[in-house]
């Protein structure tokens, strides 16, 4: 069985992105500080990340009705999110599909900490390439652009462990590229990611490693 190539995040909104004027500033230095997920990362510079990190219902809200109708979503459902940071995705989770179980993990104690007050209690400080949670825990697992950031042992590791603890949903997104323009534009943008690779070669990487759960590209 091999999962979906699905773009259930058409509905985020998309930005757009100066890869040459970040290539040209970013420099190893900035790349550390972006990597120990704190402060910096989240609410800092933008040479360190994202350069504030809020809650706008814009983001997720209209991503939500596609992951309901995809993974058949309702209030007896559960969904873990990797690699959650402060809680956004759930929280709208939350709001318009009430009752749903749901948990968040993320590496990042910044981020768990100033996480959305109405979800706080649903994360879990942990790596992605070790979730402690029982086999066949949630109907659904997630992780958007979080398991990149692992050196490609780790990666495998987590898609492992994503395939481990779900019941046989997921849905996973990493960074990659299509072609040589792609790739240079990847190359400039990426900030934290440890393993990015060409789409095939990510594909066979899920097989690999036996991840059987949906997928789709963070391609800037
Ligand atoms: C690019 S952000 C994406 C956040 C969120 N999923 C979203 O789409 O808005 C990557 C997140 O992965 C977390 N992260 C990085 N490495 C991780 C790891 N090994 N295990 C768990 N979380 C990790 C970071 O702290 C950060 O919150």
């Amino acid at each position: 069985m091999f999962g979906q190539e699905i773009d259930l995040l058409k509905n985020y909104p998309k930005s757009k992105r100066d890869t040459k004027g970040r290539a040209n500033v970013i420099t190893e230095a900035d790349r550390e500080i972006a990597r120990q997920y704190g402060k910096d990362f989240f609410d800092g510079d933008r040479t360190y990340g994202y350069g504030g990190f809020s809650y706008f219902p814009r983001f997720w809200q209209p991503v939500v009705p596609d992951l309901k109708a995809h993974f058949g979503l309702n209030e007896s459902s559960s969904l873990l999110d990797v690699g959650c940071a402060k809680g956004f995705m759930l929280y709208d989770l939350q709001q318009m599909i009430p009752g749903m179980t749901l948990r968040g993990l993320d590496i990042s104690r910044y981020a768990l900490e100033n996480a959305k007050e109405e979800v706080k209690e649903l994360l879990t400080l942990g790596n992605a390439k070790a979730l402690p949670y029982e086999d066949n825990s949630f109907d659904v697992v997630m992780s958007i652009n979080t398991i990149h950031n692992l050196e490609e042992n780790e990666c495998a590791m987590a898609l492992r462990e994503i395939e481990r603890v779900s019941r046989g949903k997921s849905f996973i997104t990493v960074d990659a590229y299509r072609n040589d323009e792609e790739k240079e534009r990847m190359m400039e943008w990426a900030l934290t990611a440890k393993t990015i690779m060409h789409v095939d070669d990510w594909k066979q990487f899920f097989r690999d490693n036996g991840y059987t759960g949906d997928f789709y590209w963070f391609i800037p």
